[in-house]
């Protein structure tokens, strides 16, 4: 066991706690982050969201001449939530009394004050936020203006909309959890797999034997995992038959993506659709799940698109605010008799199976109780390369990677090699993107 990988009390607080000023949540907002999908505001002039990332409030918007604003969701005046406002003429004009705010937090038109000063208006202004629309995602900046960030040059961002989709549900839990559910390869065979006896009642009744058989057939993978420029390159090796290895191989990019490969589309390496993960923290104890989905070698059909993006695909169903309908209200739809005889869980849908033990440690885990083991070194690096960054900016030092978008332009793989190679030099072919792909913004 890894007694030494524990985390103190204190560590655990420093590596969730996101809210402003905390080191996490400084380090965080050094970076880019998916704010939400532009399908939300996608007409000039249309209903405002509502949007609360790392604790705050706020509400976004497309101007009539496109222009996508962030602002505080409390209008300047007595705090009413502008989530009500009239977007209308270049502005968004709060329900109350009338003012009206720009995409810039500036207020345009007090029309309930008979003669406004210049300065009332100055002192008017609401926090705002940059936002650029790239990949299907807005992005935004919520760190200081004078440190801003490059955009990460993820490929499947850059890719036409044809090519790639992009979706989010809600996860009821600390973001730091989440991205931990997703670096841990081993429980692949477990929370996602059937046991064996499973997999024959399935084949006896005719039904496809879903998963990729190597996770199946191995549920003991080695991990390898190195340190890279963007974060960690984790593979996991598991044995496919004697003379090779199958490999799966991921990223953690940071602060909070990963990439990773399709199940089951080793034969396809170099020519599959990836996909990726985003944990995006709404407050300390909620997270928004990103998925995206990419085939920069061919366009993706109607049906891939509902599956990868859709709300009723394989990352849903999901109600109108993006909450699961499987979710800890219902314990994930658990039935047992589908545990006895289908898969592991008795849970039907990857994403809903993560959920369910993910949020059932409790919104943020306490780590000290923990009892880690090998299979967790990616978990224990994640933490420990995350607490050291935010420690870092706590002392001065910024984070190199808010500098180097290029980092982020990697893909995921699963592959199988022989025995006697070495993997990340041999798979180095299938973890690049293409560099050529420009933004399509
Ligand atoms: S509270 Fe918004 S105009 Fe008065
Ligand atoms: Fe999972």
């Amino acid at each position: 066991m890894r007694e030494d990988a524990l985390l103190s009390k204190a560590n655990n607080e420093l590596l969730t706690r996101v809210g402003s000023g905390t080191p996490m949540g400084e380090l965080l907002r050094r970076f880019w982050v998916p704010g939400f999908l532009e399908d939300e505001v996608s007409e000039p002039d249309s209903p405002p969201i509502k949007l609360r990332l790392f604790g705050e409030d706020l509400v976004a918007f497309k101007d009539t001449d496109g222009r996508i604003g962030v602002i505080d969701n409390h209008c300047a005046h007595r705090q009413a939530s502008l989530y009500f406002g009239r977007n209308e003429e270049c502005g968004l004009r709060c329900v109350y009394h009338g003012w009206k705010f720009d995409v810039e937090g500036n207020c345009i038109d007090m029309p309930s004050e008979p003669n406004p000063s210049k300065t009332l208006m100055a002192k008017a202004k609401l926090k705002s936020y940059p936002a650029v629309a790239r990949g299907g995602v807005v992005w935004l900046y919520m760190g200081p203006p004078e440190k801003e960030p490059q955009l990460p040059e993820f490929e499947w961002s850059r890719l036409p909309a044809v090519h790639r989709t992009a979706t989010k549900r809600l996860q009821e839990c600390n973001w730091a959890q989440a991205v931990e559910g997703g670096i841990d390869s081993s429980h692949i065979s477990f929370l996602h797999g059937s046991t064996d006896k499973q997999l024959e009642n399935r084949k006896k009744s005719g039904s496809n034997v879903p998963g990729n058989k190597f996770h199946a057939l191995d549920r003991h993978p080695v991990f390898d995992v190195k340190e890279a420029d963007h974060g960690l390159l984790i593979s996991a090796r598991r044995n496919a038959g004697d003379a090779q290895y199958y490999w799966r191989i991921t990223q953690f990019l940071v602060p909070f993506y990963q990439m990773i490969p399709p199940v089951g589309n080793f034969e396809n390496s170099g020519k599959s659709g990836y996909s990726g993960h985003a944990w995006v923290p709404i407050d300390d104890e909620n997270t928004w799940t990103w998925t995206f989905h990419a085939n920069p070698h061919q366009e993706l059909t109607d049906e891939q698109r509902e599956f990868h993006g859709g709300r009723t695909g394989m990352w849903g169903p999901t109600d109108e605010n993006y909450r699961p309908v499987q979710n800890r209200d219902n314990n994930y739809r658990l039935d047992r008799e589908a545990q006895r005889n289908d898969n592991f869980t008795g849970i039907q849908g990857i994403p809903n199976q993560d959920a369910a033990v993910q949020e059932s440690m409790g919104p943020i885990v306490d780590r000290t109780k923990e009892l880690l083991g090998h299979s967790d070194s990616a978990v224990i690096k994640f933490r420990q390369m995350m607490i050291g960054m935010a420690k870092d900016l706590n002392a001065g030092k910024e984070p190199i990677a808010a500098r180097h978008g290029d980092w982020y332009n990697v893909r995921s793989a699963s592959v199988v090699l022989d025995r006697e190679l070495e993997w990340q030099e041999s798979a180095a072919w299938l973890l690049r993107g293409d560099p050529l792909q420009k933004a399509a913004e």
